[in-house]
């Protein structure tokens, strides 16, 4: 239970109403959270009072109305009972209008976002989340200020995913060919748990990422430093940062243990096994080729289920992650 309590977000041994969660919800970061919840609970306790109320009477009619003699005939129901048929009638049709309005205005309340919402992209992508900001800048998290409106435009690049926040309750696929749009409000400063919440393959379990709600003042600052990595940075260190942004980490490892993909560990200037048969060397150009036409040459024991980053990534971002692996190899560049 607690590793399910640290991925929701609510720390662990704090599984009962942390953070305004509930024992079926976890805790609440944006207003309409709170709005959910009370519309959750209330069609809750109204199925629970029903359910109990129907098999209850239910049990009462089966004991009271058995058969109680050998070839006994049952009694023909001689007429009805208008003032009971218009209650079991009247009482649910009110209480289901009652739902269908709160449960319509919250719903147009969470799928349309004020005209000043701060838009950021996303991308589902088999598996991980990646998010485009105003600047250009990309990043594997999602970073917000917070008590802003965020306007989220959506699409995939490969199957159905679906963005899901838990903690700010909303939840919308994401498909490819089209834009899905969501917006949240942030209440406080934090991180929340980002799932995806539609199987979409092996890595579906680990398509997870987290949306960093960044205190008044602090967001614009973030951004601007994010923003210029690729120039700042050493080579090998913004190659890191570019394959967390890019979600590379989602199925590569760099520490030697399987994955999706095989690991960075070790990788460059390897012999490669391929499943054509032939041996490649993990140079430069091997890299470079496994980024833009993966499908081209996969490895031995592995599937060829990693997406082409052709148009993705530019020469001078191949040129940093080519410079990342290699730190992560004591091997020397083979000599031709
Ligand atoms: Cu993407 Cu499940």
């Amino acid at each position: 239970m607690n590793a399910l309590n640290t991925l929701l977000g609510s720390g662990p041994g704090a599984f009962l109403a942390q953070g305004g969660g509930s024992f079926w919800l976890p805790q609440r970061g944006t207003a309409i959270a709170g709005e959910v919840d009370s519309i959750f609970n209330f069609i809750l306790w109204v199925s629970l009072f029903f359910f109990v109320l129907i098999v209850g009477v239910m049990a009462v009619f089966i004991v009271r109305y058995r058969q109680r003699r050998a070839g006994e005939v049952a009694a023909s129901s001689v007429s009805h009972n208008t003032a009971l048929e218009l209650t079991w009638t009247l009482v649910p049709v009110a209480l289901v209008i009652v739902i269908f309005t709160v449960g319509f205005r919250a719903y147009l309340k969470l799928t349309v976002p004020p005209v000043d919402a701060y838009e950021v992209l996303v991308t589902g992508q088999k598996w991980n989340w990646q998010f485009t900001y105003p600047n250009g800048y990309r990043d594997g998290q999602l970073h917000v200020p917070v008590d802003k409106a965020i306007r989220l435009v959506m699409s995939s690049e490969d199957v159905i995913h679906s963005f899901f926040i838990p903690d700010f309750r909303v939840k919308q696929d994401v498909v490819p060919g089209r834009y899905s749009k969501i917006w949240f409000k942030a209440e406080a400063p934090g991180e929340h748990v980002i799932l995806c919440a539609e199987f979409c393959g092996t890595g579906h379990s680990d398509m997870i990422s987290k949306v960093i709600v960044h205190p008044a003042g602090e967001f614009e600052t973030w951004l601007e430093a994010a923003g210029g990595f690729l120039d700042k940075l050493p080579p090998a260190e913004a190659g890191e940062r570019l394959t967390q942004s890019l979600g590379c980490n989602a199925c590569h490892s760099v520490d030697g243990s399987r994955m999706v993909g095989p690991s960075y560990k070790g990788l460059f200037g390897s012999p490669r096994r391929l499943k054509s048969g032939d041996t490649v060397t993990a140079d430069e150009d091997y890299i470079r080729r496994s980024m833009l036409d993966p499908a081209g040459q996969v490895v031995e024991g592995f599937d060829p289920v990693m997406p082409t980053f052709q148009g993705r990534v530019k020469e001078k971002e191949i040129a940093v992650i080519i410079a990342y692996i290699k730190s992560l190899s004591d091997r020397e560049a083979p000599q031709p």
